[in-house]
Order: C-alpha cells, then sequence, then structure tokens
C-alpha cells in the first residue's frame, strides 16, 4: 500500500478600499489549508477483495455513481454493482460512449445532470472505473459537483493505472484543445488491480508503457534499461506488475513535491506538447500514449540540436518506443504548419515559444542551468527537429515483447 500525501496552501488578502465606508481592518487575509492526499492500493485481484469498499460505503448512506465506458462498463461494472447491491449500498451505472471525444463538455453536463437527477448528495461517492478518459472526467465530476464529493478510482487501462489515476489533475476537454478545463482533486483512494489488464487490447498495452518510459527517460536510467534488456512478452503479469510499481513510484515522487512547481509539474510532461498537438492533429487517430511517444522522440532531436545531449541519448529514445512497437514518427499526414497551430494550445505554452524540460542523459532531465530545467522553444527549432525526425533512419523492429 503507498501513501500520497501533500500540502497546498491557498492564502487570499483583502486589503482596505479606499474612500467612504466601515474601515473595520487595515488589512486582513483568510487562508484555508487543504490537504490533498490519496490511497494508492495495488495488488492483483485487489478489485474483487473489496470488503473495504463495503465498509466505505456503508459509512454514507447515499447514493453512489459508477462512471464507466461502455466496454468497460459491460466487463466489470455489474461485478462490483452486484456485489455492492447484495451488501445494500444504492450504486448506480452511468456509462458513456468509449473514447476521448467522451471527455467533452457535452458529456460531463449529461453525466452531472443525470448524477443530480438520480439522487446525489453531498456524502456520495463518484466511483471512476475505466482508462484514463473516464479516471479524468470522473475525476472532473467528483471535484465540480456540489464543489467536491467523494472519489474512488478504479483505473483499468495500463495508462491509467500508471499515469492518469495517479495525479490530482482533473480534466475534460475544451473547443481548444486538450485538457483545457479541470482542477485539482484528490481521489480518496486509487485501487490498482493489473488482473483487469487481461483484457485490455495489445495497442492499449503499449500505449500505456508509453507513459512509464517517459518516467524511465526522465528520472531512472536503470529503469529505461531493464525497459530495453526486457526481452519476455509485454502482457506478462510480473512485468506488469514491475513496470506499474516502478512508475508509480516514480510519480508519486513527483506528486510529493508539487510545491516545488517546476520540476514536479514539467516533467510528466515531457514530450507532450508535441504529443498533445499531434493528438488533435491526428484528429485522435493517434492514441495519447503512441502520440508523447513521437512527441519525446521529437523533443529529444530538440535537446540535441540545443547541445543538451548527445547522439546515444536520441538512439536510445528511438530504441526504447521501437522496441514497444510505438511510433517515432510525425504521420506524414499532418504538417508541420498544423503541428505548430496545434501546439500553440498547450496549457505551457509562453509569449510564443514551447515550454519543455529536456533529458541530458537517459533517467535525467537537464538541470545545466542551476534550479530552471524549464526551456523555451522557439518554432524554428521544432522545425528543425521534425525534419531530423522525419528523416532519421530508424531499424526495423528486431525484438519486441509480444
Ligand atoms: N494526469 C492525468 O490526468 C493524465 C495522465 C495521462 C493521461 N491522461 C489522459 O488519459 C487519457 C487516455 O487514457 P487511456 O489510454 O486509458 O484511454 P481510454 O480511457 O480511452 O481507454 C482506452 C481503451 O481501452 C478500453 N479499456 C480500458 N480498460 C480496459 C480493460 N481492462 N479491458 C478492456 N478494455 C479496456 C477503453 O474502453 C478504451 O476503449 C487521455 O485523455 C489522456 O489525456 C491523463
Ligand atoms: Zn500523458
Amino acid at each position: 500500500m503507498m501513501d500520497v500525501g501533500l500540502k497546498n496552501i491557498k492564502k487570499y488578502v483583502l486589503t482596505k478600499a479606499s474612500g467612504a465606508g466601515p474601515a473595520l481592518v487595515n488589512q486582513a487575509e483568510f487562508k484555508r489549508t487543504n490537504e490533498l492526499r490519496s490511497e494508492i492500493i495495488f495488488g492483483r485481484n485487489s478489485l474483487y477483495n473489496n470488503s473495504w469498499l463495503v465498509s466505505l460505503l456503508h459509512q454514507k448512506e447515499s447514493r453512489h455513481f459508477i462512471i464507466t465506458d461502455k466496454k468497460v462498463g459491460s466487463l466489470y461494472a455489474s461485478r462490483i454493482s452486484d456485489f455492492l447491491y447484495e451488501h445494500a449500498i444504492n450504486c448506480d451505472v452511468f456509462t458513456m460512449p468509449v473514447g476521448e471525444k467522451s471527455k467533452s463538455l457535452r458529456v460531463f453536463e449529461n453525466l452531472s445532470s443525470d448524477i443530480i437527477d438520480a439522487g446525489m448528495d453531498e456524502n456520495s461517492y463518484i466511483i471512476g472505473l475505466g482508462g484514463g478518459v473516464v479516471s479524468n472526467i470522473a475525476g472532473f465530476l467528483a471535484s465540480t459537483l456540489y464543489r467536491g464529493i467523494n472519489l474512488i478510482q478504479i483505473p483499468t487501462s495500463l495508462l491509467a493505472q500508471v499515469d492518469a489515476a495517479i495525479d490530482f489533475k482533473q480534466a475534460i476537454n475544451g473547443p481548444g484543445g486538450k485538457n483545457h478545463i479541470g482542477s485539482y482533486y484528490p481521489a480518496e483512494k486509487i485501487i490498482i488491480d493489473p488482473e483487469v489488464l487481461g483484457t485490455l487490447p495489445h495497442r492499449q498495452l503499449k500505449n500505456g508503457l508509453a507513459e512509464s518510459i517517459k518516467h524511465a527517460l526522465t528520472q531512472d536510467w536503470g529503469f529505461c534499461d531493464y525497459l530495453l534488456k526486457y526481452t519476455g512478452n509485454i502482457d506478462e503479469p510480473s512485468f506488469l506488475d514491475n513496470v506499474i510499481v516502478r512508475t508509480v513510484n516514480l510519480k508519486i515522487t513527483l506528486l510529493n513535491e508539487f510545491l516545488n512547481y517546476d520540476y514536479s509539474e514539467m516533467l510528466p510532461q515531457y514530450g507532450h506538447a508535441i504529443g498533445h498537438a499531434l493528438e488533435k492533429a491526428s484528429g485522435y487517430k493517434l492514441l495519447h500514449g503512441e502520440a508523447i511517444a513521437i512527441g519525446m522522440c521529437v523533443t529529444a532531436e530538440i535537446a540535441l540540436l540545443l547541445g543538451v545531449c548527445d547522439e546515444i541519448t536520441v538512439t536510445d529514445h528511438y530504441k526504447v518506443m521501437n522496441k514497444f512497437g510505438l511510433p517515432m514518427k510525425i504521420p506524414n499526414y499532418i504538417s508541420i504548419d498544423e503541428l505548430l497551430a496545434a501546439i500553440r494550445h498547450d496549457k505551457h505554452f509562453c509569449h510564443g515559444e514551447m515550454r519543455s524540460v529536456l533529458v541530458s542523459k537517459v533517467g535525467s532531465i537537464d538541470y545545466s542551468r542551476g534550479d530552471e530545467c524549464v526551456f523555451s522553444i522557439k518554432d524554428d527549432l521544432i522545425e528543425s527537429a521534425v525534419i531530423k525526425n522525419c528523416n532519421r533512419n530508424v531499424a526495423k523492429r528486431s525484438f519486441c515483447a509480444k
């Protein structure tokens, strides 16, 4: 069991208004101390050893809501809701269509009104059961309904188990781009049961692995080495357990350092400025992990052009993506102009420049400029990196776990 905790203190300052009116104070302040804390439970079959869920929900005699998508719902929702029903716990299941397009204002609005109409109260729980799309929308619902109700996350895709659900960030997509509308809100519990990955399509497993590779490239040389040397199948339980535990440990280190903004916020965004842009420009044909895999390769080319890393570091990026059958090159149906236009909608884009950390050698980001780890990158440099990415000779995949 892992415990994730941090403190987030917000301060509001009132100053005396000039002119007429009562002047009770010259200066006053009030603050709310709000601790964001989530507990992670990891283990095979933890989803079905769920007496903890019964005791948690029994404390609140309210109506609770499982939010899921059609696919995951058909596989797992009734097993949980029937079990709760047997224990006299009221739990409704709401499903949304599968895929990124459901992370929208329209789906959010429909689910909000359905949940409120069904009898939500301030003690209700939202239970997000699904991949990262479900985790994000369930989290955002929990953070906004009645300004915050209880949240449990049960991530079922590898990507959600290593990343999307292991976060305080909740979001939906706006008309302009990815994750434009969101909040920081903790799940009370996050249940990771790798057993459910048995039904996850192979493409989705590789997709999730891209986020683990991101943490390996930026934080842990040994983990990257392990991935490069691994010779088994990608769906091997011991491999998946190892990948999940190692990635979650790397991610919670960052979450616990959340107040140290640049490092902990920007490191998990490695490859994402370009990745999010590719995801959107591809009309979401590229999955999130696939898009950030390409994004990391192009970002490594940027680092090489800037002299931040050497050639071996860049080839290691391509090698590890290639090994697990992830895409490495920008698809030719996306033009550089489309890409540059989409990058402008990245949340961290500032003063006309993309912002990103850069890997200096596998397992570390560049800190050669003191505390400053975020680089501002101009369009012409991105363009040169894209050309290098397109021209790079990548040997055909020689070995890859099935
Ligand atoms: N910090 C964060 O908030 C954060 C981090 C990383 C990614 N994300 C977000 O996560 C989303 C991507 O998540 P995703 O890749 O899980 O996509 P997803 O939620 O669309 O799930 C992928 C597919 O797998 C299916 N699926 C999920 N679990 C399954 C299972 N056990 N068996 C069979 N099928 C299953 C889903 O129905 C879906 O078709 C993106 O929107 C991305 O922005 C958020
Ligand atoms: Zn991501």
